[in-house]
């Protein structure tokens, strides 16, 4: 019997099939009810305890190799078939759709204001979130005890008050007019931060853009002419504005704008609070304490600023009534604005 089992041994290490069917022939007849493993198992059965010791070990290593040959001449089968599958499948066909990002619609409405400006002959100028006192306040006419400069409404970086994150993009400003000669037509867009308590309606940080004009010359008129065409642009061609009387430090006179509610056209609704208007920004005439804080002989040049906060553009725009949505990355908020 030891020699039956060392000759099947080198059998199957010949043995070869040609189809899925021929190793599925092998396998009966080494492997099947009737086949030659399943023999020598009903001999070995007939043999004395001492024959058993001996035969036993062989007869179960000769078992397990012919199965593991039989198994690897299928599987050579078997991905043959996948092969061969996937080789008629069509490879022009275009792949699976996968997943598509959007433009977040605080850069979206940047990307339209900064348009409409640009068309308008300005150009951009950035500048650094952390900010000193002389950017931020001092240079824009701050005075001394000014409640912005508190704590509560300022994070400051260090505790000499020396350095702060910018609380508007209005410091820009300051740094454009330090570092170029008028005329100067710049808008400064970016990230601003203030110590707000987080509601639906403010955050601790959100997004303003700025504008600032100076040259010879330059009105009150240019400014409103200005606003209004950004206003018709960007809210739609009826779209009429109104500029109130206001305060800011760096500009004399200061004015808030607002523009004729487009969501019910002066009719009144929720947004424009029944009013007809809604207030989109801050603008006014740079002071002249602001220009020879920068070095601007402000007996020969005059300019204009104001500053408009993105997120409001954009819930005013798509009517979302929690600025939180913008920052929260959850996308069945985002995905809504895959067109833009
Ligand atoms: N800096 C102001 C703010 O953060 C916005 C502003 C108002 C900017 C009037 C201006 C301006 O340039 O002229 O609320």
């Amino acid at each position: 019997m030891l020699n039956q089992i060392k000759d099947l041994h080198k059998q199957i290490k010949e043995i070869s099939a040609a189809s899925a069917q021929q190793a599925e022939e092998l396998r009966i007849k080494y492997l099947g009810q009737k086949g030659i493993v399943k023999h020598l198992f009903d001999q070995f059965k007939q043999l004395s305890k001492e024959e058993k010791k001996s035969i036993g070990a062989p007869l179960n290593i000769l078992k397990k190799e012919v199965q593991e040959k039989i198994e690897a001449l299928k599987q050579q089968f078997e991905s043959h078939t996948n092969v061969s599958s996937s080789a008629s499948k069509d490879l022009t066909l275009p792949g699976s759709d996968s997943f598509k990002g959007s433009i977040h619609p605080i850069w979206a409405t940047k990307q339209q204001i900064c348009e409409i400006f640009s068309k308008m002959g300005f150009c951009l100028s950035e500048g650094p979130e952390v900010e000193d006192d002389w950017h931020n306040f001092t240079a824009l006419n701050f005075p001394e005890h000014h409640p912005a400069r508190d704590m509560q409404d300022t994070f400051f970086v260090d505790n000499n008050k020396g350095y702060s994150l910018r609380t508007h993009t209005s410091s820009v400003q300051v740094r454009v007019m330090e570092n170029q000669k008028p005329p100067i037509k710049t808008i400064s867009p970016g990230r601003v931060y203030r110590n707000e308590a987080i509601s639906a309606r403010s955050h601790c940080f959100f997004h303003q853009i700025e504008g600032l004009y100076i040259d010879e010359k330059v009105s009150f008129a240019s400014l409103k002419q200005t606003l209004l065409t950004f206003a018709q642009e960007f809210f739609g061609a009826e779209t009429k504005i109104r500029l109130r009387p206001s305060y800011f430090p760096f500009t004399e006179p200061s004015a808030e704008m607002d523009v004729s509610c487009f969501i019910c056209k002066q009719e009144g609704c929720n947004i424009c609070k029944y009013s007809g208007w809604v207030e989109i920004l801050g603008c006014g005439m740079v002071d002249p304490n602001v220009l020879s804080n920068c070095g601007i002989d402000s007996e020969t040049y005059s300019g204009y600023a104001f500053g408009m906060g993105i997120e409001r553009m954009t819930m005013l725009k798509y009517q979302i009534n929690d600025i939180r949505l913008f920052y929260e990355n959850d996308q069945r908020f985002l995905s809504q604005f895959k067109t833009l």
